[in-house]
């Protein structure tokens, strides 16, 4: 081989390289995948953001992670969020009363607060530092939360459901999002009921309505929405967006690389 050829090589070689990189984080499970770690308190999402067909508060997501439609960032609820509930409700079984004076000790309520502390909850979902994920973006765009994160409002502990790959961003970014299918792996139902009258916009945030009552017969399903009356209460029986109609999203390595 001569001097130049060797070096004529190399450009290839690399190549090689960088896509059998690319390849596997394409296709890798991301190894943290059905991670779902003991928490220092005992949060049931179940309790909390599940129907109240279940026994549940019925409690918007953007409720406690409330600036997933405005950051990048969705972070955790502050203590006080949970305070302001829990500093009267004090739990009815002494499973609960434990897991809940816990709380009570990282706002240091007995100090006044002066000793507060967050609440110590060990993070599940993380990308690596070198992709850029705007929640925002996606959540104002309409993706529910469960598209990516499952049915949390049921997870009586949470874990990480989906890959969180490069190949399950761009699987999405370049089919698009069925804002149909989204709301069926929600588990919302986006129909309200004929006798909703609450006076808000129907699954406006806060308002703890929009919640499935899957395998429940809601006392409001009397007249039935339109996907209650096809049999399964809050079965959502709706046809495919058509492609042309879905979400896409730039797929350049720019996107979520820089
Ligand atoms: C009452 C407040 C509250 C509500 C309402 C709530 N969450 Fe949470 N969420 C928490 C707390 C506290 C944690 C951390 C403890 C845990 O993992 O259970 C958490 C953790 C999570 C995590 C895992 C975070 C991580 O570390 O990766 C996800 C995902 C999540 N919540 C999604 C949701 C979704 C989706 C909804 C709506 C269906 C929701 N949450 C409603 C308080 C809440
Ligand atoms: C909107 C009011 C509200 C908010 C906000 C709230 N909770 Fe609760 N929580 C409740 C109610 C109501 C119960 C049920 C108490 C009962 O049945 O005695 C409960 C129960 C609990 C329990 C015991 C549940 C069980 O089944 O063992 C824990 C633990 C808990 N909450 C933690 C938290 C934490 C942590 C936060 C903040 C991230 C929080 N809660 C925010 C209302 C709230
Ligand atoms: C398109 C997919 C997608 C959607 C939609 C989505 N998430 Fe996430 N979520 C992720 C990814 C990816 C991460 C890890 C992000 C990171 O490491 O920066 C994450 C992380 C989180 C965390 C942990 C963040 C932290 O600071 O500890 C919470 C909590 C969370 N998501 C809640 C939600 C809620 C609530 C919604 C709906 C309002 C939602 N997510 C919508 C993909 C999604
Ligand atoms: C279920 C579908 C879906 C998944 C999964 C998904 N995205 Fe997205 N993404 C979207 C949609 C829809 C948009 C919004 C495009 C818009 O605003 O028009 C978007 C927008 C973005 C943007 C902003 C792009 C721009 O125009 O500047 C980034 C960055 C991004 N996503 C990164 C990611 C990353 C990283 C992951 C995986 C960890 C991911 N996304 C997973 C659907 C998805
Ligand atoms: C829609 C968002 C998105 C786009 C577009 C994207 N990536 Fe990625 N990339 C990711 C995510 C998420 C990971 C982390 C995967 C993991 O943790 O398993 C990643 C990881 C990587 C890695 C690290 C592999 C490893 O195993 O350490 C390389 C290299 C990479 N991407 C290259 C590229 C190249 C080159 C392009 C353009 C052809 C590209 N990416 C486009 C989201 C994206």
């Amino acid at each position: 081989m001569t001097q130049r050829r060797k070096w004529t090589a190399i450009p290839g070689l690399l190549l090689l390289a960088i896509g059998a990189v690319v390849l596997s984080a394409y296709s890798g499970a991301s190894s943290s995948q059905g991670f779902g770690p003991d928490q220092p308190i005992k949060f049931p999402h179940p309790r909390h953001a599940g129907p109240v067909a279940k026994g549940g508060l019925g409690m918007n997501c953007l409720y406690c992670h409330n600036s997933a439609n405005k950051s990048a960032d969705v972070g955790m609820p502050a203590v006080n969020t949970c305070m302001g509930c829990h500093a009267a409700v004090v739990g009815s079984t002494d499973q609960m009363k434990a897991e809940i004076k816990k709380i009570a000790q990282y706002a240091d309520y007995a100090n006044g607060g002066k000793n507060a502390k967050p609440i110590p909850w060990v993070r599940i979902h993380k990308v690596p530092e070198y992709v850029h994920f705007p929640h925002v973006r996606h959540v104002n765009a309409g993706v529910t939360c469960q598209t990516c994160h499952g049915q949390v409002q049921g997870m009586t502990k949470v874990y990480q459901y989906s890959s969180l790959n490069m190949g399950w961003c761009i699987n999405c970014h370049v089919n698009g999002y069925d804002p149909k299918e989204g709301q069926k792996a929600a588990g919302y139902d986006s129909v309200p009921p004929a006798s909703y009258a609450a006076g808000v916009p129907f699954g406006t945030p806060g308002s703890f309505a929009g919640i499935m009552t899957t395998g429940v017969t809601p006392a409001t399903s009397a007249s039935g929405s339109a996907s209650q009356k096809s049999g399964m209460p809050g079965a959502v029986h709706l046809a495919a967006t058509p492609s042309s109609e879905r979400r896409r999203a730039r797929y350049d390595c720019a996107a979520c690389h820089y």
